[in-house]
């Protein structure tokens, strides 16, 4: 990001205060920024902590009473190379869909002709109103590009969608925003990530340790170069948020399978690096299961295998890649898997080597495709693995 210009537009929700991680991260990563607030960000946030992390003076008004000078929104929407605004309130989100400008913020926003990214906050019954709903779709037709708010504690102590997507995760998608390679533009791909939890009774279940971390950065990886990416993803604490992502978040295998039955021949390309329970409990008890007895058994039926059933209904235009977590003899079952599952391509981490996991931030692979050709790559983050994923399909597929 590095001489990236910031516009940083604050408005007044208690996310405000997390900007300040905010403009410290895009300072580190080499971005001009600068701030500019409504009178109501103020009280949550002080302009001084803004200009003192930002190194620019933070624009509150359209007037600057201590050099009498006339803060110019028009030429502060042309300096921008983009226009982030940052928790945008309720109230301030149908203001802009109003076109009102009764603040510098909101005239800035309306001249503006640099990209604009919001990030909403907002209570969650708020967030799911129905003008809120219909607000953010009128910003999306008038091309503001929304980074959604995620599920969690929200200010008022209740629980749900509303809370701004975290500091990190804007100064991620503002990364993905400036990339440069956009070699998979507008290609449509199909991920599916994580876990899956098979229901025991009401509150138990079987899963298995899987972050979803490796799906989530092919995801952003594939969307840093241009893709529009179907997400299918169990459940799992990485966040993700994006224009061109359809995140389809499920819980059982069953569901999984179901959703990528109904989208996968609109896809070009397949991912599948969801760790898909095997087995689910062939009953799910309707009440919570009692202690009763000293032994319990439980009875398991194989799960459909999604990846198999892609590769069986693969039109001869479209890419399936699978992976293959193994042990023992690990090239000879990754090869096996591919020719069982009719794919392009196989992954292979083995679980022999030292930082590559579930576990791990980092990976080790081996990418084996149909012509019997492999490829090692060394320890490295999973973000960095990503990327060598998808240098490997651009140059052999
Ligand atoms: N996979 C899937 N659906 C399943 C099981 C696996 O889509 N029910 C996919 C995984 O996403 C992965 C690949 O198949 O891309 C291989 O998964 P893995 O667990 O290594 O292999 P399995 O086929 O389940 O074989 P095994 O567990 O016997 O090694």
């Amino acid at each position: 990001m590095q001489n990236k210009r910031i516009l940083l537009g604050i408005t007044g929700g208690i996310a405000a205060y997390k900007i300040a991680s905010l403009v410290r991260l895009l300072i580190k990563s080499g971005a001009e920024v600068r701030c500019i607030m409504t009178p109501a960000s103020c009280d949550f946030i002080t302009p001084l902590t803004l200009a003192t992390l930002s190194k620019n003076d933070v624009i509150q008004s359209f007037w600057d009473t201590e050099t009498g000078s006339w803060s110019n929104h028009v030429d502060l929407g042309m300096w921008a190379d983009a226009f982030v605004i940052a928790p945008l309130t309720a109230s301030s989100m149908s203001k802009m869909v109003q076109g009102n400008s009764d603040n510098v913020l909101l005239a800035a926003y309306l001249s503006a002709k640099c990209p604009v990214i919001v990030a909403p906050a907002m209570d969650l019954d708020m967030y799911k109103h129905p003008s809120t709903i219909e607000n953010m779709h009128k910003l999306e037709s008038f091309g503001v590009q929304i980074i959604p708010a995620n599920d969690g504690e929200l200010a008022s102590g209740l629980i749900g969608e509303g809370r701004m997507a975290e500091p990190e995760e804007i100064h991620d998608y503002l990364q993905i925003h400036f990339a440069k390679k956009r070699d998979f533009l507008d290609r449509n791909v199909l991920i599916t990530a994580g876990p899956t939890h098979e229901a025991i009774d009401p509150v138990r279940f079987i899963g298995n340790q899987s972050t979803g971390k490796m799906g989530i950065e092919l995801a952003k990886a594939f969307l840093n170069r241009g893709a529009k990416v179907t997400l299918i993803l169990g459940p799992s604490a990485e966040q993700i948020g994006h224009p061109n992502l359809t995140l389809r978040k499920i819980v059982s295998g069953m569901e999984m399978f179901e959703e990528v039955k109904s989208v996968w021949n609109n896809n070009e390309i397949g991912i599948f690096s969801a760790a898909v329970a095997d087995y689910r409990p062939a009953q799910v008890a309707d009440q919570k299961i009692k202690k009763k007895e000293e032994t319990l058994g439980l009875e398991l039926v194989k799960n459909p295998d999604i990846l198999f059933w892609a590769g069986q209904n693969k039109a001869e235009k479209q890419i399936l890649v699978g992976f293959a977590l193994e042990t023992n003899n690990e090239e000879e079952n990754a090869k096996q898997k591919l020719i069982k599952k009719n794919l392009d391509f196989i992954v292979l981490n083995s679980l022999n080597d030292s930082g590559a996991g579930f576990a791990y931030s980092t990976n080790k692979i081996t990418i084996l495709d149909k012509d019997n050709k492999s490829i090692s790559f060394q320890l490295k983050s999973k973000k960095e693995v990503a990327e060598d994923i998808l240098d490997h399909l651009k140059n052999n597929s």
